[in-house]
Parts: structure tokens; sequence; C-alpha cells
């Protein structure tokens, strides 16, 4: 069992807990990520690690509420506890001296990029920073986000603050200017991916994606979080969840996601009525 220390709502659907788990919190890496079972006979969901702390001995994790175990997360507090924490998984990001790195992430993705940008800076690379989400109250992460950048922009779709529309419109209008860019990395919604992976491929300007495929065990057994890159399967639990946001096919990505939607509503319909 894993103690929750902390509890807090980011956003009225976005909770984020701190969770005692130091022989994850010893390990973990920028980028990588953990399974997480809430209870005995609950399912088990990958999270990605928004924060870890080896002196505290904790791992922070932010899950969007959208279903049944996401929504279960929501309700719990500090002092409750959590069955099973599987981690660190994954593949950490890849940390070089690239250069001006532009990182650009999107609503729940936001989490995941506070350390790898805090690692990208760490690593000695100018970071150039570009957040983005529906609306104000939507963006998470962002005075965090905003200590480890160089240069920060913020987006909203309605315009209720920063740059009014996507943030894809601030890559391209930074391309356009010249500006010196050696990497780009994206987190976040599928289509933002997407659409950064084929603004930056014309420049060729080196681009990481971090996908988010459905996972059962996240070991590499079950085959459920299969992608296609470069027209090969690979598997994200183990080969990712970072790739070449070139070779990634986001198309294939996105009709998988849809897979279990039908038996998902269920499960969520049962646990709102079981309560
Ligand atoms: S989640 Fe099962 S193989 Fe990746």
């Amino acid at each position: 069992m894993y103690d929750i220390v902390k509890s807090d709502k980011l956003t009225p659907d976005v909770i984020k807990l701190e969770i005692r788990a130091p022989h994850i919190a010893r390990k973990a890496k920028a980028g990588q990520f953990i399974i997480v079972t809430p209870t005995e006979h609950g399912e088990r969901i990958p999270l990605t690690m928004a924060d870890f702390s080896p002196e505290k001995g904790t791992v922070t994790i932010a899950a969007l509420e959208v279903g049944k175990t996401t929504r279960e997360l929501g309700t719990m507090k500090a002092g409750d506890k959590l069955f099973s924490l599987v981690g660190p998984l994954g593949l950490p990001t890849e940390l070089h001296k690239y250069g001006d790195v532009v990182s650009i992430g999107g609503g729940i993705g936001l989490a995941l990029m506070y350390p790898v940008v805090r690692a990208l800076r760490q690593a000695g690379n100018y970071t150039i920073n570009i957040i983005g989400a529906r609306n104000e109250k939507l963006l998470i992460y962002e005075d965090e986000i905003k200590s480890v950048s160089d240069e920060f922009y913020v987006c909203t779709d309605d315009g209720s603050k920063g740059h009014h529309g996507f943030v894809s419109d601030v890559l391209k209008k930074l391309i356009a200017e010249n500006k010196k860019i050696d990497m780009v990395y994206a987190v976040g919604p599928i289509i933002m991916m997407k659409v950064i992976a084929n603004i930056t491929k014309p420049h060729n300007i080196k681009t990481v994606v971090s996908l988010n495929p459905i996972m059962v065990d996240g070991t590499g057994m079950c085959g459920s979080c299969r992608v296609i890159i470069g027209g090969k399967t690979k598997f994200g639990c183990v080969d990712g969840p970072e790739f070449d946001g070139h070779q990634v096919d986001f198309d294939n990505l996105t009709a998988r996601n849809k897979r279990y939607i039908p038996e998902e509503q269920v499960a969520l319909r049962k646990w709102q009525g079981a309560k």
C-alpha cells in the first residue's frame, strides 16, 4: 500500500497526488511514468510523473478525471492509500545539450512537460517553452514551467490568457522569424503533437513527442500499447513513451486509443451508480 501525502485539485477536473514511494522516487527520471492501481480490484492505469523527490521519497502524479479510475483517484485525499504502484517505467527523456529547445505542451501534458523542461535546462539547453489550454483556468503547471524557461509563451483557445489561439501558432511564428531551433519537444493531445510534427518536418527540426497509448502491464508483455513508428511496430511502454515525431503514425494511435470507449463508459456508469 502507498500513502497519499498530499492531494490537490489543479483544476476542477485535474487531481494532483503526492505519494510516498521511496524506491520509485530514487530511480525516477524525467519522461518516465508509473502504473497505478488505486484499489485491490481496480484497473491499472499509466500516469506520467509530474515530479519526484528522492529526498522526500515521494512521486507526484497529475491525472485528468475522465474515466472511472481517474475519477476514483480524484476522490482521494491525504492519508488515503493506493493499492499498487509500479515504476518508474518507460525510457527517460534523452538528455543532451541540443542548444535551443522549444518545448510545447497542452492540457494534461503540461504535468509531464515540467520535469522534462527542467531536465533539458539542467542539461545546458536554452529553453523556449510554449504552453496551452482551452482557457486560463485549465492551465496547469504554469508557474513551475515558467520557472525553468528562458523564454515563455502562454496560449489559450478562448484568449483568456496570452496568445488567443494554438501553441502551434507560436511555433509557426518562431520559425517564420528564423529563430534558432535545435530541437522541439511536444507532449499533449495527439492532434496537437501531429500538427507540431507536420510543422517541423519540412524544416528538418528534430522533434520528439511523448505518446499516450492505452497500456495494461506497462512492461512490454501485453501488446496493448502498440504504436507504429516509421512503419514498424513498437511498444509505447518499453520503446517509448518518447518517439521521433516525424515517424509516428498519429492516425493509427488516435484510432487505437478509441477502442475501449464503450467499455469505459459502462465502467464509469457502474462506478457512479455504486457510489
Ligand atoms: S502496456 Fe503492455 S506491452 Fe506495453
